[in-house]
């Protein structure tokens, strides 16, 4: 089997380089990234070409891409990687709402990725989670709403940005001071802020509408009412959501945790029983990379219909929220040696 990584240098791109190993062992690899190199990933040599040498006549053919880029530099790839005869699973937002281009989370609706799918579109970090814990309960009662607020890491803006928050921290904290004043108040560093990137006329950022859309699309429901309010916190790796949903039936709480916690009609998602969430938080994740962590379930408190609940969703965005669940999607043509690794848990 032949595999190329576009992008394999970044923070998504090394994660895959483990994931591979474990699906696929004795793949040949093609790793690209903006220009030619040797790197080093957990103590092993990988050598990276230039992404321009796709362009040429001698250009590697293989059977599946990664894609780890920029919208831009997707978008100019991923047309060269299916000419070249890969299945491609792009990791962008370039294709998430192409009506011709499959939105896929594994254990919810990899039913789409079929033998004749070419390229397949991998959804948000934080709608990957989300839907993997909504999708049993929509299936077994239906849901009419959600709200979710997310407290999102700073690894979900790549590796340069990860960088600069990490360096940032240490400084800030350098200097005694309680107030946290020597922090710059628009940067990440001990810093909650609004993510707030291409918000449009609605008001909305353009990662709250990739919440509420790819949601709809990855449910199939178009009817769904869906809010999201996004954040950024000042924690490297793991985003964490709070959700707010209605059933259109209603149902008990004893019937929802029982629910998550099987992991047959629930994959991929790993319950924390029980209101307080003791033990949930967004490090945890990086504990359980490959699941959906989700707990905290209780009916809200002024719900006399059996219809209203909160939960919190957590979710390492490297992992299960971008290369785990690339890597699952693909198993769905290339059958992964790693039972964890598969479209769904066996
Ligand atoms: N980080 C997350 O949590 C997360 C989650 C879900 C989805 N995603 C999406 O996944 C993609 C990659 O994210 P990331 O966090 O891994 O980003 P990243 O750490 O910034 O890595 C970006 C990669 O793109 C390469 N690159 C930059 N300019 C290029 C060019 N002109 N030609 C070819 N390659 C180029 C970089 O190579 P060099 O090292 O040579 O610059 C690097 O390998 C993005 O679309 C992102 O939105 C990220």
């Amino acid at each position: 089997m032949e595999i190329c990584i576009l992008g394999a240098t970044g923070l998504v791109g090394t994660e895959l380089l483990g994931l591979i190993a474990r699906a696929w062992p004795g793949a040949t690899l093609h790793l690209f990234a903006s220009r030619a190199r040797k790197i080093s990933v957990a103590g092993a040599p990988f050598v990276v070409r230039a992404a321009s040498d796709l362009e040429g006549g001698d250009a590697p053919r293989g059977d599946l891409a990664f894609v780890a880029l920029d919208d831009h530099h997707s978008a100019h790839y991923c047309p060269r990687l299916l000419e070249l005869g890969y299945r491609v699973v792009d990791k962008s937002n370039t294709y998430r709402l192409d009506p011709h281009v499959p939105l896929v989370v594994a254990g919810v609706n990899h039913s789409e990725v079929r033998e004749g799918t070419r390229l397949v579109a991998n959804p948000n970090c934080t709608t990957i989670p989300l839907t993997l814990a909504l999708a049993p309960i929509h299936r077994r009662w239906g849901i009419a709403s959600v709200q979710v607020s997310t407290y999102q890491a700073i690894s979900g803006a790549g590796a340069a940005t990860l960088d600069t928050f990490l360096e940032g921290s240490k400084t800030g904290y350098d200097r005694a001071d309680r107030l946290g004043s020597n922090f710059d108040p628009s940067g990440y560093a001990g810093n909650v802020v609004p993510h707030a990137g291409n918000t449009d006329d609605s008001g909305f950022s353009s990662e709250e509408l990739k919440l509420v859309r790819e949601s709809r699309k990855i449910l199939a429901a178009d009817d769904l009412s869906i809010s999201a309010q996004c954040c950024r916190v000042p924690v490297a790796v793991g985003h964490y959501e709070q959700v707010w949903l209605t059933t259109k039936r209603p149902t008990s709480l004893e019937n929802l945790e029982t629910l998550l916690e099987d992991g047959a009609r629930s994959p991929w998602v790993k319950l924390w029983r029980g209101a307080s969430g003791e033990g949930l938080s967004s490090l945890a994740t990086t504990q359980h990379r490959d699941h959906a962590l989700a707990g905290r379930m209780r009916p809200q408190l002024d719900d006399t219909t059996g219809t209203q609940y909160c939960m919190t969703v957590a979710a390492d965005n490297l992992r299960l929220g971008a290369a785990t669940n690339a890597v699952r999607v693909a198993a769905s043509w290339f059958p992964a040696v790693d039972p964890s690794l598969a479209a769904t848990p066996s």
